[in-house]
Parts: structure tokens; sequence; C-alpha cells
């Protein structure tokens, strides 16, 4: 079975807009869990921005809930992530001005620190996953830093999607990156600027095991609701 994440750091843009407690990603979090999500994911940003250090340690400290808890390489992020110990980490890269998370890891210009970071976490067998582009070369990469995981980063399939450009090419690279990674023992996932169409082209591509979706599902659950946007895509994921 195919597994779907949810990411909940919009439930905490909302809250953050007006400066209270509502909406609570606390709440959330076992919300969408109760909604047949098998994890959730949250990020905490270096300007924390949605997800704040208390969310993550409240969230992080739920029993039966499985917690992705996004980081950058940032000394004091990885730090703070030792202390609330999630169930899994998943690196990403980290621009300040960033409205999202715009591409993958640069593992060959990170190698040492990434490698030091993956052993840390997997000494206290946190599962680890490292946000790629959808390279062959950074298959390979990720294999020599003995990562567990890796997410390969949608954002130019759903772009191209969208605006009804060509795939083909782009969804060939995420199928071959995914086929070389199960080979070497990686478990992929796939993640950013997911909606229903690419969540459905990319459920063909059988060595993807977990969608990690955010930003559509949370929007879209403002008409449709939290509980018919899951049910839907946990439908398409494993069709
Ligand atoms: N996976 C990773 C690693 C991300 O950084 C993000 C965005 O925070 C997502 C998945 C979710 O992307 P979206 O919000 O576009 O669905």
């Amino acid at each position: 079975m195919k597994r779907l994440g949810v990411n909940i750091d919009h439930i905490a843009t909302i809250r953050n807009a007006r400066g209270e407690l509502h909406p609570d990603p606390f709440f959330a979090a076992k919300y969408v869990r109760k909604l047949g999500a098998n994890s959730i994911t949250i990020h905490l940003r270096e300007d924390r921005r949605h997800i704040r250090d208390l969310d993550a340690k409240k969230i992080c400290s739920l029993k039966k809930l499985l917690v992705n808890l996004e980081i950058s390489t940032n000394t004091k992020i990885v730090k703070i992530a030792h202390k609330i110990k999630p169930n899994f980490i998943c690196i990403v890269p980290e621009k300040r001005k960033e409205i999202t998370t715009e591409g993958g890891l640069n593992l060959s210009k990170n190698k040492n620190k990434l490698k030091k970071i993956i052993i840390s976490f997997k000494k206290k067998k946190i599962r680890t996953s490292l946000f790629i582009n959808p390279s062959l070369k950074d298959i390979r990469l990720a294999k020599e830093l003995n990562t567990d995981c890796v997410e390969i980063h949608t954002g130019k399939l759903s772009n191209l999607v969208k605006s009804n450009k060509n795939f083909t090419n782009e969804l060939n690279k995420i199928k071959n990156c995914s086929i070389l990674a199960k080979k070497f023992g990686i478990e992929v996932h796939a993640g950013h600027g997911l909606d229903y169409s690419t969540t459905k082209l990319l459920s063909k591509v059988k060595e993807i095991k977990e969608f990690n979706i955010g930003h559509f599902l949370i929007g879209e659950s403002i008409f449709f609701g939290l509980s018919k946007v899951i049910r839907n895509f946990k439908k398409i994921i494993n069709n």
C-alpha cells in the first residue's frame, strides 16, 4: 500500500495570520490522522513562518502518530530535531526569501555535512530522507550518503502539467530515478506541488511508496472538507 503524508504547515500559516491560537496545528495533526493520513509532515523553517518550536514539540510527542519533520542542515534546527525526536526526518534545502522549497538539495556541495547529519539521526533509529531533484547522479550520491529514503521534488512536473506543457521528459526522469533508487534499496517518496492529476500520474510509478502533499490538499479542503479530500487522495494513490 502506498502511503499518504499530509503536510499541515498551512494550517499554521492561517493561525499565524491572526497571531492567535486558531486553527491549531496540534489538533490538525490528530485530526488528519483520524481521517486516514498515514503520517503528517511539518517543516520547522529557520524563519518559523508556519510551524513553530512548540507546535513541533507537541506534535512529535503524540503517540500513534508518525511525524515527518522537514529540516534544513542548519545546526540549530538539527539540534532541535534531535531533542524532539520525530519518527522521520526529511532534509530539505532552505533559502530565506523563497515562498516554498524551490528545488532539491545540492548533494555534492553538502556531502560531508549531510553524511554527519544522516549518521546522527540513524543512530537514534530515525528514518532519514533527502529531498532531491529527479537526477540519477543525485540518486547515486544518496546511496553513498546511506540515506533510508529520497523524496523526489515533483514541483517541475506539477508546473508542466498545470500549464498544459509537455511533461513526458520530466515524468520519465522521475520514473528512472525511482527505479534506480529502489534498486539501491532506497525507499522513494514524492512531493511538492501535487494535486489530484499529478498524483494520479505518479501513482502509476510503482516504486513510489509515499506521497507528501500540503498546499493543494489544505486549499481544496476549504471547499470540500479534509475528510473528503484525504479520502480522494488515498483512493488515487492506491488505484
Ligand atoms: N515535500 C517537501 C519535502 C516539501 O518541502 C513540501 C513543501 O513544504 C512538500 C512536500 C509539500 O508541498 P506542497 O505544499 O506543494 O504540496
